[in-house]
């Protein structure tokens, strides 16, 4: 089993000299969200290329960058790109960040990312609350290569994601005017899209929408006992919603088109938080 601590003790003790100031909320940007950093008062940032042990970024729209900010007098830690277990990573490696978080101090992860509406009143552009996240297929996977002391890992997951957080969001949106869905995110593994038969099943079983990312790092910030908030950017139907063949740039472009929206959502949640 891995240890984490030491396997990361060089790299968390170089990002403890980026932050210095305990971090009020951590935020992972998802594909194509990217461009929020720079509506931060950016002080301090750092390419994760430089990062002894950091999984390099090798998805389009994911920068690899970490970013010690401020907006609205709160601290913020902010990833600019993730790490996907489709890429080839251990998910001891994907959920990086959130041991990041912790390390330094972030009790709040707000995570973000983009993802495919199976719920037939989701369209491309929308954004949504998770309600719950499905990650069956990983979560034992996850705890054995994390080396979570037991005790940790049998948390429960009732508060995940947070209650707490998730009215901060829904309040944000009313504040902003900003119309927002809600649903379950339902994890898959990639690295292709799904087929249609696979949607049909994660619909019949009750998810929303569907992502390659987030589930296992949300997991994972639960079982750290970090409270956790997911907004998706609805990017596209997922297979078999629509006959179109779906690509990454139809992502991020969608994406691109929702990030003002995105960005004051984002905002407002830090300015509540
Ligand atoms: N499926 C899986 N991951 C995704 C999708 C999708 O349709 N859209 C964005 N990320």
């Amino acid at each position: 089993m891995i240890n984490l601590n030491i396997k990361y003790k060089e790299l968390i003790e170089k990002l403890d000299d980026l932050t210095l100031i305990k971090p009020d909320i951590a935020i992972i940007l998802g594909s194509g969200l990217g461009d929020f950093a720079k509506s931060l008062n950016i002080k301090n940032s750092i390419s994760t290329s430089t990062l002894s042990n950091y999984p390099a970024s090798t998805i389009p729209g994911h920068e690899g960058k970490i970013i010690s900010g401020e907006y609205s007098g709160k601290n913020i830690l902010l990833f600019q790109g993730r790490i996907h277990f489709y890429e080839g990573y251990k998910l001891n490696e994907c959920v990086l960040p959130v041991f990041i978080s912790k390390k330094l101090g972030a009790e709040k992860i707000l995570l973000t990312n983009a993802a495919g509406g199976i719920n037939p009143n989701f369209h491309p552009g929308d954004l949504m609350l998770t309600t719950s996240f499905n990650g069956i297929s990983i979560k034992k996977e996850l705890l054995e290569v994390t080396g979570l002391p037991s005790a940790e890992s049998k948390n429960n997951l009732i508060d995940l994601p947070s209650k707490e957080i998730n009215q901060i969001i829904r309040k944000s949106a009313d504040k902003e005017k900003i119309k927002i869905v809600e649903g379950v995110y339902w994890y898959t593994k990639g690295p292709s899209y799904e087929t249609p038969a696979e949607i049909q099943m994660i619909k019949n079983f009750g998810g929303d929408a569907v992502g390659m990312s987030t589930v296992h790092e949300a997991l994972f910030a639960s079982f750290l006992g970090l409270q956790t908030g997911s907004i998706s950017c609805i990017t596209n139907y997922a297979a078999g919603i629509s006959n179109k063949k779906l690509d990454h740039s139809e992502v991020t472009e969608t994406a691109n088109l929702v990030k003002d929206k995105f960005e004051r959502l984002v905002k407002r949640v830090i300015n509540l938080i």
